[in-house]
Order: C-alpha cells, then structure tokens, then sequence
C-alpha cells in the first residue's frame, strides 16, 4: 500500500494524496472545513460508482447535528460546462437556503471541478470549495491551482476565475472505474510535465509504460447495483492495485510539479505557462477535432508537433523527439491526426491548415495575435522560463507535410560547416550485438534508433546478457556487458518486423545457457516476419549441432532454440548468396564456441562482400582478430575469446546521408565537413566525394575518418563523363540532382552525366530511376533512363531551372532529400522571390534522417515554409471511374452517360487492350496465348492506366472478368482507398440471363453466367466502393429516366451536387410497403410535395442485398430522385429489425452508403462499432441520428434527452431525430422548450399518439409524414402534407397570400390553375388570380403598394420590361437575360425580380431525356423574342459550347447577341451554306416563334440545315417547343419525323416554368404531376 503524502502549495499543505483514503476526506472536510452545510456536487457517472455511494452515506452519518448535506447531480460532459448549468446550480443553492458559510464538495472530472470553482467563487461573493478529483486529468492537472471556468459558444473556458479550492484531496481509487480511453487521457498531462520539468520522472515513466498499457487495456465491465436506487449500471473496472505504486507515484510526481510551478506563478505570468507546452498547437487541433477527441489526446500530438518546432528551431536533439514519441504511443496516446484509429475516432475530420492557424491565434495565453510556444531543451528542461513567439512560417512548416523550399542564399557566416549525419543502420546493429557480449562498459554514440535497435537491446536485457543504460538524455547508449554470459528467458523474445534483429539473435540464442527454469528461448515476430526466411541460417546451425525447432513454418519465425546443446564451432559452412547477414550472425558470434570456427561460405563470392568486411572491421575494433583462409576462398578462421569493449564507440554516420550535406555544399559553393566518416569507412558511399564530387569540380579532402567538401563557385560544376554507382547505389540520387547544374563552358556540349550500375534502384521504395527522369523533367532538365543506369543533361546555366508546381516524392526519403538540394537551387540568383518549390511528404526522410529539414534549415540556412495540402487546394485533380460489373449490365452504355455526365474521357478497357495489340481482339489474343496470359496482360494495362491517368478525369469501362485475377482486385482496392471511385454496375441477374438468350452475337458463356456471377459477385463487392442498380428499360421512357437519374447519382458521389438539409418547413413520406415494386404507380402522388422519402427497410419483404439494390432503384425512378432516407428501424425502436443482429445490419449500411443513399437514419442505441463504420464511411450521405421513446418512458426534460443529445453531437452526425410519446397535451410544450434551447444542430423533433399532433405540426423541418394513398400510417399519430399545412394555417402560422398573373392579354392564362391545383394539394391557404392590365402604374399602385397580402406576381407581356423600374433588385439569371417574369416580395415594400422561364427550358430539357449538363454539345434558338432570351441563357447553363441563332429576319440578331456575355459563344449563322460548313453537334433547339401561323419558306431551308447536324451521341438531339399550342406544332413534326429528334411540346415548358415559380414562392416541391394534368387537362 501507499503512504497518504500532503503536498504544499501556495503555502499551505493542501494537497492529499492516498488511495482509498475516503475516511480521511471525509475526516479533513468535517474537521478543517467546518460548516452549516455542505454540497456535493457531482455528475450522473459518478453516482454510478459504489464508491462514491458509500462515501455520500459516510459524509453524511459522520455529520455533526447542526450540519446538513445537500446533493446535486449534474449531468455528465463537456457540455454541461456552461453559464446556463452554472445558473442552475446557483438557483439551487439558493433556493436551499445556502449562505457565505456553504461548503462545495465537488466529486468528478475537471468538468465538474471547473465549473464547481466558479461557481463557489461567486456565489455570495466566494464560498470555500473542496476539490475530491476522480478523473487522471483532474487529478494531476484541473483541481491543481485554482484555475476556474464555464465553457460559451465561442470558446472553451473563456469565462472564469482564479479560486483556489480549500483543499484537493486526491484519492487514487477512484481511477478504478475510470473509463480506458479518460484513463490514458490523463496520461497525456503526466507525460507533459516530467517532460518539462522532471527527467527522472519520465525515465520512470518510460520503463512502466507497459505494465500500466497492459492493465488498462484489461479493463473490463461489470454490473453494479446503485444502492440507493436498485437500479443495475454498469461501470468500467480496472484492476488499480496491479499498477498502484506506478499510478500513485506519476500522480504525485505530476502534482509536485504543478504545485511547485503554481506557487511559483499563481496568475500564469510567465512560469506557468510552461505547464502549456503541447498545448497551443494541441488546443488548435482540440477546437476542430471536439467532441470526438479528448483534451489529452489533443494534446498528445501538439507536443509531438511543438516538440518537432524545438528540433526545427535546432535546440532540441532528434533522439528525444522519438523518445516523446515513443513513449506517447507506449500509453496509448495519438502522436499524429493521421494514425489510422485516430482518424476513425474523429470521424475523419479534416484539420485543414487555415482553420489550425486560426485557432492558434485565438489561444488565451497568446499576447494579441501573437502565437507562442513552449520550446524544449532536452526531456525535462525547458527553453527558457516562458513560451517563445513562434512565426507563422515555422508553425505552417511543422504543420503540414508539404514543404516550400526558397531559394537558398549565400551566407557569411555560413561557409565552413561541420553537419554530423544521423548513424549508420548496419553499424549500430553490428555494434549493439559487439558491445553486448563483450566484457565491461561501452558508451555508444550517435546510434540510430530504429527498430532493429530497439528489439535487440530489449532482448540482450532480456537475456541478461547485458545492462542497458542512457546518458545525455538517451544520446548516448550505455552497455554494460557481462562477457557472453547468457541465460534462457521465459517469455518469448518479440522482434516485431526488425528482420536484422531476428538474424543476429538467432546465434546469439544459440549461446545461451539454461536456467534451473528454463532451457530453451524462443525468437518470434509479427505476420510479416513470420514470412521471412531464416532457413540457411538455421541450417548451417544445426549442422554445427544446435537444436533449433520450426514453431510454425518451415524455414521461418517462430523459433525454439535449445540451450541444452552448446554452440560447438569447428567448421561451420553457410550457404551466403543469399544474405551477408547470416555471415555476419556466426562471425559475430563465432568467438564465443567451444572451438575456434572456420567459416566457409559456399557457393561463390557471397553477396555484398562490403558488409561481411565491414562486420570483421568491427570484431577487431572490439578485440577479435579474423583472418582469411589461405587455402580455401571465402573462408574465415575465428579465434575463440572475448570482445573487450572499448570505452566509447562513436557510430560512423550513414554515409549515404552524408551525401546531402556534401552534395549542398558541391552546388552553393560552401565548405561541409562530415567529421566521422572517412577514407577508412567501410559503407560505400563514403567514396561519393571522391569518385562524384571531386571529377564535378569540387575540393575534397578526405582523412581517414572525415570528409570535407568545398564546392566551386555557384553555377560552375561539370559533368561527369561515366560513373559506375555500383558500389554506391543510393547516392545515385544525389548524383542526379548535382548533374542536373553541371555543364561544361562548351555550348555544344549535352553536359552529360552517365550514371551505371545501379539496377537495383528500380525496386526500392519506388522505381527510382523513373521517379528521377520524372521528377528531374519538372525542373526542365532532360534524362534518359539507361537498363540499369541514367544519363542527366545538365543545364548550361543554373538560371535555365524551371519552377515546377511541386515535386512528388513517391514515399521515399532519398528522393525527397535529393531534390530539398535542386529546389534551392532555383531562382538562386533572384533577387527577391515569392515563388518556392513545393516538396510533397517531406516526411518520409523520417525513415532514416527525420532532422533533415532541421539540418537544412538551421544549419545550412535555407529559409523553409509549409503549404497547405495541395488535395484541399487544387480543383484540377480529377479523379477517374472505374467501372465493373458482369457482362451485359449495361457497362458501355452508362459508362458513356457517366463520362458525359462529368465531362471525362471515357476508356473502353477491351478496346484499348484491342488498339495496343495491333488491333489483335481479345479473342485472338486468348487463342493465341491463354485465358492466363490474358488476364495478366489486362491486369497490367489496367494498373498502368489507373497510375498514370488515375486523376485525370477518366471513365474506365473494364471488361467483366477483371476481378479474376487477385492482382487487379488489388489496385481496385488501392484506388478505391484513395479516394477514386471503383463502381459496381449490376443488374438483376435472372433478367441478364434472359438478356443473354436472346441475344445471338454472344458466344457460348450463357450457360455458365449464373455460375460466373456467383463467383465474382464478392469479389465484385469487395472491390467496388460504390454501386448502381441498373434495372431493364422497355421503353425509350424509362431508359432516359433511368438516365436522369444515373445523372444525379454520379454527381452526388461525386460531391459534384451537394444536398442541403432543408432549412424551410419540409417534410417526408414514410414508406412501410413490402415491395416497392407492387406500389410504382402510386409513388409519385404519394410523395407528392415532400421534400424526401423514407424507406423503411425493416418492413420490406427480405433483407438480400439483391433485394434491397432493386427496391431503392425502383424508389429512384419512380419519384425521380427524391432524396432518399434509409431506415432500419430495430424492434427496439419501435421497428420490425431484429435488435442485435448487427452483423446483417451493417452489410444492409454499407450498401446504402455504397448506393449513394442521400440519408441514413441511424440509431442513437446501436453500438459504438457500428455507429463509426457508418460514420467513417459516409462520404456524401447524410446522417440522422435518432432515438425513439415509444413507451413515453421520458418526459422531455428528462436528463435522457440530454444525454441522447450530447451523444448526437459527438458523433457529429448531421440532423437529429428525436421521437418521443405524449401521453398528456402539455408534453407538447415541454418539446417545444426542448427544441428552443437544442440549436446545435438541425432538430426533428416530435410526440407520436394522438396527443402529440400538435408537435408535428410545429415542427419545422423535414416533418415524418403519411400519404391518403398509405394503408396505414407508420407511426401514431401521423398526418399527412395536406392536414399539417391545414392546421398550420388555422393556427396562423401560414397567413393565406394572394398571387396574380399580370399583363394583357391574360384570358387565357393557365398560371391560376396551376397555382391553385398545386394549393389544394398541399392544404396551402393561397389564392391565385388574373390582374388583366398592361399599365405598370395599375400594377404599381393596386398590387406592389396596395395589396397587403401579396405573395408575388407572374408578370407577363406587355409588362415584362417595364416594371423593372419598380423592383429593387434582380436576381442574376433576370438581369442576365434583361426580362422578368416573377416578382417575389421581400417585405418592407421591397421586391425582387426573377425569371423562371429558363429554368422552366432547362427542367423541361432535364425531364425529357437531356443531361443536365449537355457538355460542349451546341445548342440552337429559333426565332429573337423574349422567350428566346430565355432560352439562350438556359442553354448556356447547361453547358451548350456554342449557341446558334436562327431567325426569319436577320436584322434583331446581332443586337441580340451583343447583349449577352462573350462567353456565351453566340453565332449568328446567316446563309444555308454556312450553316451547312459550320453548324456541326447541334444537340438541343428551343424554338421559340409562333407556332399558328406556317413556316416562312427561307426560314424553314436554313432550319433544315441545323436539324440534319443534329448529334447523336450520348442522347438524342432534342428540340423543346416554347410555344403551348397546337400541342404538335410543324416544327416539332419536322424534326421528329424528317430528322429523328425528340421533341417536347410546349406544355411542358408551361408547367416546368409555373412549378419554379410556384417553389420560390411557396418554398415547399409543387406536385408535379396532378398539377401538369390539370394544367393540360383540355
Ligand atoms: N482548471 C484547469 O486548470 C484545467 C486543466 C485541464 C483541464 N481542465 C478542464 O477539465 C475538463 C476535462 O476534465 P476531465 O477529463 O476530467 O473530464 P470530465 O469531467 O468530463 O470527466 C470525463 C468522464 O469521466 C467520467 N468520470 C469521471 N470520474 C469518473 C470515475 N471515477 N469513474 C467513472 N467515470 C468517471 C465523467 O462522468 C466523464 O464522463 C475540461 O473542461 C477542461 O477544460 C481544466
Ligand atoms: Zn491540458
């Protein structure tokens, strides 16, 4: 157990910290706090916990008599820390009578702490407060120093004070029933103060950080029955007492430090605000990522990213970047907003870089717009005693992973550079493995941390082989070995994916000696190393006698080596053409057999010679003498002995890092020096200098041990005729940047640099070679790849570099850091530039060199900035489709709608295979060679095409059997993952079957399809991240139907159209058919003047996929494209799903999201696991979160709703949906205040049963309504569109409007029908009528000024014009086309200008088979009336390339045009042979001249011209009639018959114009089609 310790601050010992104290708390409450009355506070959470029960009974029977108790809960959240709770806690305490005397307990987190210290020091002017912290976070950090808040809409904690509580009694006991995730939260604060302020404490820290990871992660839950009420909670349990001196001891460590610091700075004047470090970049990332992650988690990653700005700014060292890092991972803390489970938490929010930076500015402990930053000097000191003001530059830098390099400068004092280079990899492996089985204490300096590292000191730890141990705050590695002596461990030795840890430990196992309890060791690692070969190794061991057993595979990870059988030695053989490493595994262990060993390696020279000398080199720097065979070829004879450890052993720097530095110095014309590695180096880009930089023209001295490099003056480096880079194959890359400025003074020379020998660069992190010709071409320098080399043609002056718009660094370190060096390099001669070179993923150089841009930065000078992440910011990324599906689904076909529809290129995959195999078919290609064959050779164009053209606004149409081949399935993947659509074309498969039959040019294969499909059809899934049903069309009807909405769909997944949530009274229908297919005639009226159209899953008949795919097309189609809501209601909720089925629930969700549904309704009670996968995968659909009180089980001002509410908004989800039960009228009113005071987010809330009518009909949007045209209604109480307007209105909500048609003539006017048919409909109170004039002044006077219930006129000629003068604005389309046609009231006397005549051209176009984007097709108008004007500008919104006009007289037409923007196209066509030369793609024709009278003859010819250039491509050429009557006009007829046009009659322009009219108006969808049959009903 641990001691109960008071802890000092400001003065006093206020402070107790103890586990299971609560006697104590009670005893130091009653004693030192002596009072009338006492107020816990706590909230709903904490009154679970039994603890907390017995401690509110024990307070309360220890009290003296003239004392009483008073409780308070409040409920749980960041969002109850607020004025509003605070005024309710305050209204309490008053109303109970609590005076200056008043004592506030506050049990919790720091919600109710911080809230709880406000409130007491204001309440009569300050009470005293006890703080009893239950959190971590509280513990160690809100109940410590007096700071208090409530929260406010614009900004956590900004309104408070500083009240210091009585005291803060801490007991540790109450983290049992802590939540993991708040648990590891508070571990974020403990970390951040040992890092500033306690080195030994984060030591300490460090070596439990797996114990303490290991309980928290077993927490488990359990049941607890609250006594007080009987109710059965259930509440998170951790086993405490596993880690108690661990946890106990952090806490008060923490403490200490925040008291010391507080005393020190009570107001946060300078010292305290080093409590922050983390926090101004953590705070900035919290205000976006809030309520998805916590404060600590926040946090976390702001001193990861404050800790990386102090590396930047060259004060803190690399090694304790990654010691932060290391050990924020360890305790389950985020270190990036990328990690993968972070993102999912947050619901993959974004954090764009404007928003962090704004967020920065507004920080509480920034001086005006300053931003600040706590810098750190090592763990556990600070820089200085306050924050540091940080630029905007550096926090952008460190904020993105794009990076602006400028141009470099030459710099003074910065011309003779010593640059060190992070260690070398293979050295430090060899070196740790020496150091530990030799005999006494080695200081290893500048090793490389990496993973190899890290597994192989755990294990010779673990193995006791030896003692590890840091100095210099982890720079230098400690090891203190014990001569060989090994011992069996227990537990399995874990190496993760380290693969050179796993070869050296494998002979070093075989030394170990058993213990009384163990006699064997066992090596393993994770899946991927479980795969990779060990065989030849194990091989010659066993050979040489060990015993060494295969756990799992042959000739891999897991081992079982025996410690029984001793490591013999003699002749060892090992095959070495595979890995050196397993050479340098013996030879390194070879001087600890029981005889000398000869080691010969068989089969020729063993691959890379250089690293086995380089393991030999070392042996001897440690006391081991290996000679060479005399007699035989690659053999060694190893003496027996013992490594004697050198003092100090300084790691040699990667030599192939080393280039960068030298590689600066060669191009700016500076002297670098890199003081470790030298002639003597065993790596072999040590020889960069000499065989690269030198014959370039640079200066090099090179000792045995360091390197100097000075370049020649700026611009004057040469090229090198040939150089073979076998030897050293990664500084190829920097040879290539260098090359790229190095020119000879001849002007016809190519300045040629011939790069050989490095083959092998094609199979690193990318295919390097490539990755450099590419990248190289950006800055306007040429290249040619060679097999197994590259030649680079340097510019003949540094001034001829081009600025490339950014450089792609593939993932790869090397490349990223060859070209930090170009990109200084361009402009380098300017005088001043703004223009910078974008490097992409500068991150990857954290592979091997994470300080690079730190190095580039501070040390060489160059001025570096970050970019806002080019995905956010470049709209010309388009991204391609890929479609697939079974054969005969209709892939051609709507593959070309889909590329018309966005304007992309479409791919047909089968014809491109066809055209670049020399027009050899498939067919011939398969009996020439092989199904086989085949598929690969598809698989391959296929990935080619997909890299290269995967942004470019590509529709890939891919032939059926694509999916067979796994590696195809694979880039499917990838590129969906990467955001590009994959989509799945499907259709019924009986229907395709039938399909097939009847269709002769296909061969053989019907008979198969149904075997066929039912094995692609996962594979198809599984590879697809969206699907389209597309159902059979048996008319031209359906098919452009079908075609619309296609359209709509591929927009929307697109996020090309976005939807609103309504913010106007809106409603939608609720389906509860069984099969949707049964009602297709009905649903057009059924949701007639909704705004959606629930479909409630759980009632249909099954629950297949197949099933529910058809249904929701069926649905689209019919109310062509009504915004759909996808709803599984469970039984729990009042629906027909079975509960916790959640498997199938989430297979019937992703289809959903993969369909493009428009609104997921999601319970607020189904699982956290499926609420994210919904959540994370939502793209462009919106999500519902709602919850149903069926049973009338809570009042509205139940804490439920509360809690329903904040989980609904940490979940972020996009409208809530809250149902519950009136079970007496006045319930209305309490929802009615619910809905006031809940804001936050669209609210549908409503009361079913009969009593609760009211509340839908004040509820605003998206109302739940029923149809006459339904059986029954979904839910008690239901009304539908008609009854909730009606009622509305005779509440007064709606007040009844008259409306007008004016002008004259206007007898025969259809607006009032229109109008009213679509009134009537709806239950709208409105009246529509004639106002016959052609006065503007009568307009004026007796309607805009003299009718007070006006709703807005539909104003026709004469007066379109004229009355202009008398409206205070236009919208743009009207003044656009210089007309109006629609007046809507603004209030206050004022009046907007509308027309709506070419919306009624574009929808009437939209309805009848004609893309709504009709993408560079030309258009025509006939005729040059006001109606044409219209016309003309609906064209053009619907994307016509060009816009012809045609009229009888040519004399209007030019002024006509000159009205309209240039880029309109306009072209005024005069003679029939022009028209014939040049109209070409005419896809849509509006005419718009009388159609009572015949055709003017001259007119007609020319008329003909146009039609006969009519486009058929991906519609057909459509002429829309304006005029109404006769219903089949001469032109129509012309077109239709002569030339093969759609026509439309002008009816339809009549009623799509009135239904636009009648929706800005009424702002509620007008019923269509009741409203066209009346409208055209004689
Ligand atoms: N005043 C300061 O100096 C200061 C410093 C840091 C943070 N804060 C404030 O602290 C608040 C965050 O504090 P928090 O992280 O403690 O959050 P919190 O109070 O919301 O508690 C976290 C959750 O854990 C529950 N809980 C608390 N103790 C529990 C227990 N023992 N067993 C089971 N559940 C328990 C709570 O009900 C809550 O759901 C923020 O408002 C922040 O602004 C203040
Ligand atoms: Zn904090």
């Amino acid at each position: 157990m641990v001691p109960l310790v008071k802890v000092p601050i400001l003065g006093k010992e206020s402070i107790h910290v103890g586990y299971n104290i609560s006697g104590n708390i009670i005893s130091t409450i009653i004693n030192h706090c002596k009072s009338s009355t006492y107020v816990i506070v706590n909230d709903d959470n904490i009154l679970k916990v039994p603890y907390f029960q017995e401690f509110s009974e024990n307070f309360e029977s220890s009290l003296p008599d003239d004392a009483r108790v008073l409780k308070y809960v409040v409920t749980p959240g960041e969002a109850s820390k607020n004025r509003h709770t605070k005024e309710e806690i305050e209204d309490y305490l008053l109303n109970e009578g609590c005076t200056r005397d008043t004592v506030i307990i506050a049990v919790g987190g720091g919600v109710i702490g911080d809230m709880l210290g406000f409130v007491a020091s204001t309440f009569m002017r300050g009470v005293r407060v006890v703080q009893v912290p239950t959190t971590l976070l509280s513990m160690v950090d809100s109940s410590i120093g007096g700071k208090t808040a409530v929260d406010t809409e614009l900004g956590k904690n900004f309104i408070g004070a500083f009240w210091q509580p009585e005291f803060v009694l801490v007991d540790i006991k109450w983290l049992e029933s802590l939540p993991k995730r708040e648990f590891i939260n508070g571990i974020a604060e403990v970390i951040k103060t040992a890092c500033i302020w306690n080195a030994d404490e984060f030591q300490r820290l460090e070596n439990n950080a797996n114990a303490f990871l290991d309980v928290v992660n077993n927490q488990k839950k359990i049941k607890v029955e609250n006594k007080n009420t009987g109710k059965i909670d259930e509440i998170s349990n951790t086993n405490i007492e596993l880690i108690l001196e661990h946890t106990y001891k952090l806490v008060l460590e923490s403490i200490k430090v925040k008291a010391e610091v507080v005393s020190a700075d009570e107001r946060e004047s300078s010292l305290r605000n080093l409590l922050n470090f983390g926090h101004t970049i953590g705070h900035a990332y919290e205000a976006i990522l809030t309520p998805q992650a916590l404060h600590g988690e926040c946090v976390s990653i702001g001193m990861i990213k404050e800790a990386e700005l102090s590396r930047y700014w060259g004060i803190l060292s690399p090694t304790q970047v990654v010691r932060l890092t290391k050990i924020l991972s360890a305790y389950g803390l985020p270190i990036s907003p990328d990690e993968k489970w972070f993102k999912e938490l947050t619901i993959n929010k974004e954090t764009p870089l404007d928003t962090l930076l704004s967020k920065m500015s507004i920080d509480k402990k920034n001086d005006g717009s300053k931003k600040k930053s706590v810098i750190l000097e090592s763990i556990g000191k600070c820089y200085g005693k306050s924050a540091h003001v940080v630029s905007d530059e550096d926090l952008r830098f460190i904020l993105t992973d794009e990076a602006l390099v400028y141009p470099f400068t030459a710099s003074e004092n910065k011309k003779d550079l010593v640059i060190t280079p992070p260690g070398s990899k293979s050295i430090s492996n060899r070196a740790l493995i020496l150091a530990s089985l030799g005999e006494g204490t080695c200081r290893i300096k500048n090793l490389l941390h990496s993973d190899d590292t890290k597994h192989m000191l755990k294990a010779v730890e673990d193995l006791k082989g030896a003692k590890i141990s840091y100095e210099d705050n982890g720079d230098t590695v400690v090891v203190q070995g014990f001569g060989g002596s090994l011992e069996a461990c227990e537990e399995p030795l874990y190496l993760g994916n380290a693969g050179t840890a796993a070869r050296f430990l494998t002979t070093l196992a075989a030394l170990v000696n058993p213990t009384s309890k163990n006699d064997y060791v066992v090596l393993t690692g994770n899946a991927r190393m479980q795969q990779r070969p060990i065989g030849p190794l194990v091989d010659s061991l066993r050979t040489n006698g060990s015993e060494i057993e295969y756990l799992k595979n042959e000739g891999c990870l897991p081992l079982k080596i025996d410690s029984k059988t001793s490591f013999k030695g003699g002749r060892i053989e090992l095959a070495a053409t595979v890995s050196s490493q397993y050479v340098s595994s013996i030879l390194m262990c070879a001087p600890y057999a029981q005889e000398p060993v000869t080691l010969a390696l068989m089969g020729g020279k063993p691959i890379s010679q250089l690293y086995v000398d380089m393991t030999i080199k070392m042996m001897e720097k440690f006391g081991i003498k290996v000679t060479k065979s005399e007699t035989e070829p690659f053999t060694y004879l190893i003496p027996k002995g013992k490594y004697v450890n050198p003092e100090e052993y300084v790691i040699e720097s990667d030599a192939s890092s080393a280039t960068y530095p030298l590689a600066f110095a060669a191009m700016t014309g500076i002297t670098v020096t890199v003081p470790n590695i030298g002639s003597e180096s065993l790596q072999g880009d040590a020889r960069f200098a000499i065989d690269v930089l030198k014959p370039m023209g640079c200066t090099v001295v090179q000792t045995a041990t360091s390197t100097r490099v000075t370049g020649p003056a700026v611009g004057s480096l040469k090229p090198l005729n040939h150089v073979d880079m076998e030897p050293m194959t990664d500084a190829f890359l920097t040879a290539c940047v260098v090359a790229a400025i190095a020119h000879d003074n001849d002007p016809n020379s190519e300045n040629k640099t011939v790069i050989e020998g490095i083959a092998n660069q094609r199979v690193k992190e990318c295919n390097r070679i490539e990755a450099m010709a590419t990248q190289l071409a950006k800055f306007g320098v040429n290249t040619k790849e060679l097999p197994d080399g590259i030649e680079v043609y340097g510019l003949d002056n540094i001034e001829d570099l081009q600025l490339p718009k950014s450089v792609h660094s593939y993932d790869d370190h090397r490349v990223a850091m060859s070209f930090s060096l170009l990109a200084g390099m361009v402009n380098y001669n300017a005088k001043e530039t703004s223009s910078p070179v974008k490097i992409l993923e500068r991150h990857c150089t954290g592979k091997t060199w994470p300080g690079w841009w730190d190095i580039l930065h501070t040390e060489l000078g160059a001025k570096l900035d970050g970019s806002v992440p080019s995905s956010s910011t470049t709209v010309d990324s388009k991204k391609s489709v890929v479609i697939i599906g079974m054969r005969a689904a209709g892939k051609t076909t709507i593959s070309k709608w889909c590329a018309s529809a966005l304007g992309y290129k479409l791919i047909d995959l089968d014809d491109y295979f066809e055209e670049i195999h020399g027009n050899q078919t498939v067919k011939e290609f398969v009996n020439q060679n092989s199904w086989e064959d085949f598929r690969k050779e598809e698989t391959r164009i296929f990935k080619d095409l997909i890299s290269k053209h995967g942004n470019d606004g590509y529709v890939f149409s891919s032939g059926g059997g694509l999916v067979e081949s796994p590696e195809a399935r694979e880039a499917l993947k990838i590129f969906a993952a990467d955001d590009g659509i994959v989509l799945h074309l499907h259709r019924d498969i009986e229907e395709t079957i039938v399909f097939l039959q009847s269709d002769p040019t296909r061969p053989a294969y019907v008979e198969e399809i149904r075997d066929v499909w039912n094995k692609r059809e996962g594979w198809y899934n599984e590879c697809s991240n969206f699907e389209f049903f597309a159902p059979h069309c048996s008319s031209e009807t359906e098919f452009q139907n079908l075609r619309r909405i296609f359209d709509k769909y591929i927009n929307k997944i697109m996020g090309n159209v976005v939807l609103g949530i309504p913010k106007q009274r809106s409603s939608f229908v609720c389906l509860t058919f069984e099969d949707l297919f049964e009602e297709v005639d009905n649903l057009a009226l059924i949701t007639a003047g909704c705004d959606a159209v629930e479909v409630r899953i759980d009632h249909l008949a099954n629950y297949e996929p197949a099933f529910i795919s058809k249904q929701l097309s069926i649905l689209r189609i019919a109310t062509d494209g009504l915004p759909i809501i996808f709803t599984i209601r469970t039984k729990k909720q009042g629906g027909k799903f079975p509960d916790e089925v959640y498997e199938s629930m989430r297979h019937l969700f992703t289809l959903a999201l993969k369909s493009g549904i428009d609104f997921i309704d999601m319970e607020l009670t189904l699982p956290t696991d499926v609420q994210y996968h919904i959540l994370n995968r939502k793209g462009h659909t919106k999500i519902i979160g709602s919850h149903h009180d069926f049973s009338g089980e809570y009042s509205w001002d139940d804490s439920e709703w509360e809690t329903r509410y904040n989980q609904a908004l940490s979940l972020d989800v996009d409208i809530i949906k809250f149902v519950g039960s009136a079970l007496k009228f006045e319930d209305n009113l309490l929802l009615e205040t619910f809905r006031n005071n809940h804001k936050a987010k669209p609210l549908i809330a409503i009361n079913m049963r009969e009593l609760g009518k009211i509340s839908r009909v004040l509820n605003p949007i998206l109302t739940p309504i029923t149809s006459e045209l339904l059986p029954n209604a979904a839910a008690p109480g239901q009304l539908t569109l008609r009854e909730i307007n009606k009622i509305y209105s005779t509440l007064g909500g709606f007040s009844p409007l008259n409306f007008y048609v004016v002008g004259s003539p206007i007898g025969h006017s259809r607006s009032p029908i229109l109008h009213n048919t679509g009134y009537e409909i709806l239950g709208l109170p409105h009246k529509f009528d004639k106002f016959e004039t052609d006065s503007i002044e009568k307009v004026k006077s007796e309607l805009l000024d003299g009718e007070s219930n006006l709703g807005g006129l539909a104003v026709t000629i004469p007066l379109k014009l004229e009355i202009m003068k008398y409206l205070n604005d236009l919208t743009p389309a009207a003044s656009t086309i210089g007309a109006i046609n629609t007046i809507i009231p603004l209030g206050n006397g004022k009046f907007l200008g509308d027309n709506t005549d070419w919306l009624g051209i574009k929808n009437a176009f939209a309805s009848n088979g004609v893309p709504e984007n009709v993408n560079g097709a030309a258009g025509l108008v006939i005729g040059a009336g006001g109606t044409s004007r219209a016309a003309i500008y609906a064209l053009h919104i619907m994307g016509c390339s060009k816009i012809y006009l045609l009229n009888r007289t040519a004399t209007k037409l030019p002024s006509l045009k000159a009205s309209f923007p240039e880029n309109f196209n306009i072209i005024i066509l005069n003679s029939v042979s022009d028209i014939e030369k040049e109209a070409k793609n005419i896809g849509v024709a509006v005419s718009c001249i009388p159609a009572d009278k015949p055709i003017d003859i001259d007119l007609l010819g020319r008329l003909e011209r146009f039609l006969s250039n009519g486009i058929h491509a991906s519609f057909k050429p459509t002429l829309l009639e304006a005029a109404y009557k006769p219903a089949i006009t001469p032109i129509m007829r012309l077109s239709k018959d002569k030339y093969k046009w759609e026509t439309i009659p002008g009816s339809h322009l009549l009623v799509h114009q009135g239904v636009a009219q009648f929706e800005r108006w009424t702002g509620f969808r007008a019923p269509f089609d009741p409203i066209f049959r009346a409208v055209t009903k004689d």
